[in-house]
């Protein structure tokens, strides 16, 4: 793992385009908005999600279409094996971007500018990209690491509320797996809107990210996973954003630890506390037993048995193993642990 994470300012991105082999994906919103950095580089860019697109793939969604347009437009760019990709955007773009690199003439060099919080503190790194195919999360996919993260908090200014709370879920979800400090200092940024704690959250985020991958060890990564087994139901059969069905999907992930008597209810009951003070949902209008089949295509499934991580207490978790058809039939009871309250 090679990744080089660099904090920098927006003016310092200009120069990196200079490079003679630098193709740049860029999703269309941040392009909108950030037209004058790419003045001069037109020829070099390929712009995600355009209608009218310089070099550009209409209809942006992570999916195969989209990674069979952005191929096309490298072959016509004449990409080689030396060319340099960066991809400029949200998760969206460095999981599709990440993937063609990966792959295309058997892998190029890639450097990701993360333009959401999302993408600065959890899609951007750790080497993991993938596109869906139909509803299947991350179906294609590989691991294969960026040379560079540039993170500049510039970006955030002109990213909407609800995008930047969504960057919060999988902040929370490292706070609540591993460091109570890091919530603290979340808490002081929603509740307090103290903007200059999100330097420090990012950077606390990061590197607790950087930690996991860095020990080499994919078992531990498991731990990343937790609110995404239910959250990528979510996502997809409810086209919920990613940090969202997370939220959501850690509430009820920790329901069904309590009810497989893995966690105690005071535990779920903070989680359910935390992520309904800043997420606003009902946790019974998300019917679950229908998409829970989903469920078989899991990763983390090994034989009849699936791995997920539970907070053992805040700040600490544990990864347990549970039969599929008790995870299963957990589901399918659509019990709600808070109605009991
Ligand atoms: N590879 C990983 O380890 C990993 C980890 C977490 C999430 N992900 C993936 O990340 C994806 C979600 O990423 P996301 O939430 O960043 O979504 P996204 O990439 O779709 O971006 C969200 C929206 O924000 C807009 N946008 C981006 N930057 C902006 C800016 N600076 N100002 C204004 N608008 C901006 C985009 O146009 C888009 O409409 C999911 O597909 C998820 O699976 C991957
Ligand atoms: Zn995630």
């Amino acid at each position: 793992m090679n990744t080089k994470i660099n904090y920098i300012n927006i003016n310092d991105l200009r120069p990196l385009f200079r490079e003679d082999n630098v193709i740049i994906v860029v999703d269309n919103s941040v392009y909108n908005y950030y037209k004058y950095m790419f003045v001069g580089f037109e020829d070099k860019v390929i712009v995600i999600g355009a209608k009218e697109a310089i070099g550009g793939c209409k209809d942006f969604v992570k999916d195969f279409a989209t990674f069979e347009c952005v191929c096309n437009e490298l072959i016509r760019k004449k990409a080689t094996i030396n060319t340099h990709l960066y991809g400029i955007g949200g998760g969206n773009i460095t999981d599709l971007v990440g993937f063609v690199a990966a792959v295309y003439l058997r892998g190029i060099k890639v450097s990701f500018v993360p333009t959401t919080l999302l993408g600065m503190v959890d899609a951007s790194i750790g080497g993991k990209n993938a596109i869906n195919i139909g509803f299947i999360k991350n179906a294609l996919g590989s691991v294969y690491y960026p040379s560079n993260v540039y993170i500049i908090t510039q970006f955030l200014e002109n990213l909407p509320k609800d995008l930047l709370l969504n960057g919060f879920a999988e902040i929370l979800k490292t706070g609540l797996l591993f460091d109570i400090n890091l919530l603290n200092v979340c808490f002081k940024y929603l509740d307090n809107n103290d903007i200059n704690k999100l330097n420090d959250i990012i950077s606390l985020s990061v590197t607790h990210k950087m930690k996991i991958i860095s020990e080499d060890n994919f078992n531990n990564r498991a731990f990343l996973n937790f609110g995404h087994t239910i959250g990528h139901l979510l996502e997809l059969d409810y086209n919920l954003s990613h940090g969202n069905a997370v939220a959501i999907g850690m509430v009820y992930e920790s329901q069904i630890a309590v009810l497989l008597n893995l966690i105690d209810i005071c535990i779920f009951n903070e989680i359910h506390r935390i992520i309904t003070k800043y997420f606003n949902y009902n946790i019974e209008d998300y019917d679950l037993v229908k998409s829970a089949e989903k469920i078989l295509l899991d990763k983390k499934i090994i034989g009849d048995k699936i791995k997920v991580p539970v907070i053992s207490e805040i700040g600490r978790a544990k990864l347990v193993e549970i039969k599929l058809n008790d995870y299963l039939n957990c589901i399918s009871m659509k019990f709600n642990l808070t109605s009991k309250k």
